[in-house]
């Protein structure tokens, strides 16, 4: 709550509504009947709607009453490989008929496929097929999102993937997150030979985007069917010598102690954790680095073993949620499908699910001092829901009560 003075003038102020704001030690930080107002593009109060200090009404330019609708910050997608081209359904059918995503890897299909696709598409293409993502995600109060690269495998391919990644976020008004996944697989062009691509990627790829600034953090797939750990290690260091953050792909398929190493690294997240040890979820206590966990991926790739939630609970990591929108583990746009598979399938709570996509998954990009949360001095980034209760978000499996989009104080026609 604010004790502040409101400043003499105010953009827009926000009535007749509940919010859920995300801090404090209570679940959802629940304001019943509050208030919040806007100064250029932030929150410059939060709190009961009786405790608004007198004139605030006559000082707003806009006044919008919300009709008893609950308010949460904007959702943050902070995990997504949301621009690509083309779709692997048939794949989904092998699936089905028994194959499993590690062999059809193994047979040059999966994330390869997808790489042939995203190679042979021009860059307005590739916009033009990722922006109707874009545009779901919006429709479901995402105002944050994290894209990365590693559909191109190449310097060409990888650049291209980020400048529709940053066009994106020029042409809607969301905050894009751009993150460099050199690392997502073996291109065809190094069969056998990964080292000599770890190579590229270390001397060629990596300089090229950091120097042309196209991402903010550095990411890659360690697993069987992806790299190594000490190939992980070299990419993790040389990404670190650019100053870039870091974020991992962590046992997903198999224990490669992926989180050791992400850990080692201050890594902002690893994320899947899956067959994360013990020994790995103390590494990331330790280390302040988030649990991203990617329920989407879990549910349809059918896999059994879940993440260790009440070890990383215990061990007070913060439990962030992302869509993984992906065309091979996880194509989706739902954030709200991810809630209820999360309560569902891995026993989250729904405000621990609500958590997932704001406040922590704002500290699994860096952004918590900015986003995530309400309160004053954020950034006013805010969805507005027509439900009755903050735990109807992760309760329906579909349907969108999402009204309205508030992005930097400005609302939203979405
Ligand atoms: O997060 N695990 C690696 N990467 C993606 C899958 C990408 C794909 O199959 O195209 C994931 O699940
Ligand atoms: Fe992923």
């Amino acid at each position: 709550m604010s004790h502040t003075k409101l400043p003499d003038n105010l953009d827009s102020l926000w009535l007749d509504c509940h919010l859920a704001t995300m801090s404090g030690p209570e679940r959802y930080g629940a304001i019943k009947d509050g208030a919040l107002a806007v100064k250029d593009g932030r929150i410059v109060w939060v709190g009961p709607e009786s405790y608004l200090p007198a004139g605030s009404i006559e000082r707003a330019k806009e006044t919008h009453h919300l009709g008893g609708a609950w308010v949460t910050p904007g959702l943050i997608d902070c995990h997504t490989h949301l621009v690509y081209a083309g779709s692997r359904a048939c794949e989904f059918e092998m699936r089905l008929m028994g194959a499993t995503y590690e062999e059809i890897a193994r047979a040059g299909g999966g994330i390869v496929s997808t790489v042939k696709a995203v190679r042979a598409a021009s860059p307005d293409q590739l916009y033009a097929e990722s922006a109707p993502r874009l545009k779901a995600m919006q429709r479901e109060g995402v105002t944050t999102l994290e894209i990365k690269s590693g559909y191109g495998l190449d310097t060409a391919n990888e650049i291209k993937m980020l400048k529709i990644a940053r066009r994106l976020g020029i042409d809607f008004p969301v905050t894009v997150y751009p993150t460099f996944l050199g690392a997502h697989a073996l291109p065809p062009e190094f069969q056998g030979r990964p080292d000599a691509y770890v190579d590229l990627l270390v001397e060629e790829m990596l300089p090229a985007v950091a120097s042309q600034k196209l991402a903010l953090a550095v990411d890659a797939f360690c697993e069987r069917i992806g790299f190594s750990f000490g190939q992980t290690e070299r990419i993790l260091a040389a990404a670190e010598a650019h100053g870039l953050k870091i974020k991992l792909h962590a046992e997903q398929l198999s224990d490669q102690k992926g989180a050791q190493l992400a850990a080692r690294f201050k890594a902002l997240s690893a994320d899947h954790l899956e067959y994360l040890s013990q020994e790995g979820v103390e590494a990331l206590a330790a280390a302040g680095t988030v649990a991203v966990l990617l329920p989407g991926a879990f549910y349809f790739l059918g896999e059994t073993r879940k993440p260790p939630v009440e070890a990383l609970r215990e061990a007070g990591v913060p439990l962030a949620l992302a869509t993984d929108c992906n065309p091979g583990s996880s194509p989706t746009t739902s954030p709200l499908l991810m809630m209820n598979m999360a309560c569902v399938l891995f026993g989250l709570t729904p405000a621990e699910s609500l958590a997932g996509f704001t406040i922590n998954a704002a500290r699994a990009l860096g952004l918590h001092d900015r986003i995530g949360i309400l309160q004053q001095g954020k950034m006013a980034d805010l969805a507005v829901w027509d439900i009755n209760e903050p735990a109807e978000l992760a309760y329906r499996m579909g349907g969108n009560p999402c009204r309205l989009l508030v992005k930097e104080g400005a609302a939203l026609n979405i």
